[in-house]
């Protein structure tokens, strides 16, 4: 088969590389792809938003299987484009990634279906989002609709706070359309989970635990990133309520999504809050999670080709997912700066010798390659990951082979993993 995946990010690292462990593929290329990629498949410089020349670069090469990374091709309904040429996609169609493209779609689907989440209000006038906040209790959460790269959501501490949000994202419309309306909603307390399922629009089956570490700095502190780490499985306790996420949450998502008639195929991705009244959706995303994917992918056995292509042909009743029982951490090595402005172009030296280190291997996330040399090209740049007998072992050699990894301003958390210590049985 020939696989096209669209990205550049370190889950299109880890997804090129498992899916040429496929039997089934005979070539794989990544559009735009970056310089770790640019190894093992062909980059083809065509943006990721790019659809109508992803559509007719995919029919040129007679390409088997599409697979989309990020979330804005999909919703931008790259899907239902692929298929109205009959191409195979792996992915949700544009009116099935309303779940990630619209917090509002989203929070009111999940009330509509009984789905456990935070209580909400959705505003579309400034003043009105004003009024209610200023006769609420802090702290609360406020959204904003759409997309904006991880960056839409502010926990207000105080109506200071809350002001400054309402103005930025309704006034000054710093995210654009998507902070046309907002969400304002109850702030969650516990401890969150990243639960991934691959649904065919009728049937599901869940992938392995992850936890994501979002905040920029050690111990949970600083702004939200996209993911400065992963592991996988999750502790103990978070992943004895699988069952119970799966019931209240994936099954009602996938049946509702079904009644409505926008059924959903691809990943589906929970962001869940286990909170003392059970586990509640924080967000959901429509697409494998950037680093989770990094920690879960390296413990699948099954071929992740068979499982996609099941996906696509609604047979995910026939697939029965299999873990490697190891653990697995992955380390995100980042731009100083990040998430913030940050300096790009910077030498990247040592990339052979962690990629030595035995059971670890080194995602490219923002990387090029200029003259022979490997070059930072975005915020998050290498993602270290390693598997190991127990998460401590996991953490071990994941940090062994990040420290051989040199370049100007690498900042990178040291405790990912570290709470797991002690509460992950594989
Ligand atoms: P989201 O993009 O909705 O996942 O939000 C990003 C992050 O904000 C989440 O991973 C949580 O850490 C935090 N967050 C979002 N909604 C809430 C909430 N209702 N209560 C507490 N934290 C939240
Ligand atoms: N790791 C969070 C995300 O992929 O959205």
């Amino acid at each position: 088969m020939k696989i096209l995946v669209i990205g550049s990010g370190g889950r299109e690292h880890a997804l090129v590389w498992k899916i040429l462990q496929s039997e089934r593929v005979r070539e794989v290329y990544c559009a735009p792809g970056n310089a770790g990629i640019g190894e093992l498949a062909e980059c083809v410089n065509i943006k990721a938003d790019d659809i109508a020349g992803l559509l007719h670069f995919a029919k040129k090469e007679k390409i088997d299987l599409t697979v989309v990374g990020p979330e804005v091709p999909l919703v931008l309904g790259i899907v239902n484009e692929f298929e109205k040429e009959n191409l195979m996609i792996f992915g949700p169609s544009k009116e099935a990634a309303r779940l990630e493209g619209s917090k509002v779609f989203s929070k009111e689907f999940m009330k509509r279906h009984n789905i456990p989440t935070a209580d909400f209000k959705v505003f579309d006038d400034v003043k009105a989002a004003e009024a209610y906040v200023s006769d609420s209790r802090f702290p609360l959460v406020i959204k904003a609709d759409g997309l904006a790269s991880g960056k839409g959501v502010v926990i207000a501490k105080n109506f200071a706070e809350a002001k400054t949000a309402l103005d930025e994202i309704m006034r000054q419309k710093i995210f654009g359309d998507a902070g046309r309306r907002v969400i304002i909603e109850e702030c969650l307390i516990g401890e969150e989970a990243s639960i991934l399922a691959v649904g065919d629009g009728s049937n599901f089956a869940l992938l392995d635990s992850a936890q994501d570490h979002k905040r920029i700095f050690d111990g949970d502190l600083g702004p939200n990133t996209g993911g400065m780490g992963a592991y996988s499985p999750a502790p103990g306790g978070l992943r004895e309520l699988l069952r119970m996420i799966a019931f209240n949450i994936i099954m009602p998502v996938i049946q509702g999504m079904r009644k409505e008639e926008c059924s959903f195929r691809g990943v589906l991705y929970a962001g869940i809050m286990i909170t003392e009244d059970g586990p509640k959706v924080l967000e959901f995303n429509v697409r494998f999670g950037d680093p989770e994917t990094q920690a879960i992918l390296p413990r699948l056995k099954n071929d992740l080709v068979e499982v996609m292509l099941a996906s696509c042909e609604g047979k995910m009743h026939q697939v029965r997912l299999d873990w490697d029982k190891r653990a697995c951490v992955c380390v995100v090595l980042s731009s100083r700066g990040y998430p913030g402005n940050y300096e790009k172009g910077k030498e990247i030296t040592g990339l052979k010798e962690a990629s030595s280190v035995s059971s670890a291997v080194v995602f490219h996330a923002g990387t090029e390659k200029k003259d022979g040399k490997v070059l930072t090209s975005g915020g998050r740049v290498l993602g270290v990951m390693s598997l190991g007998d127990g998460i401590e072992q996991a953490i071990d050699t994941a940090y062994q082979a990040v420290e051989k990894i040199k370049f100007d301003g690498c900042f990178f958390r040291r405790d990912i993993g570290a709470k797991a210590m002690g509460r992950v049985e594989t």
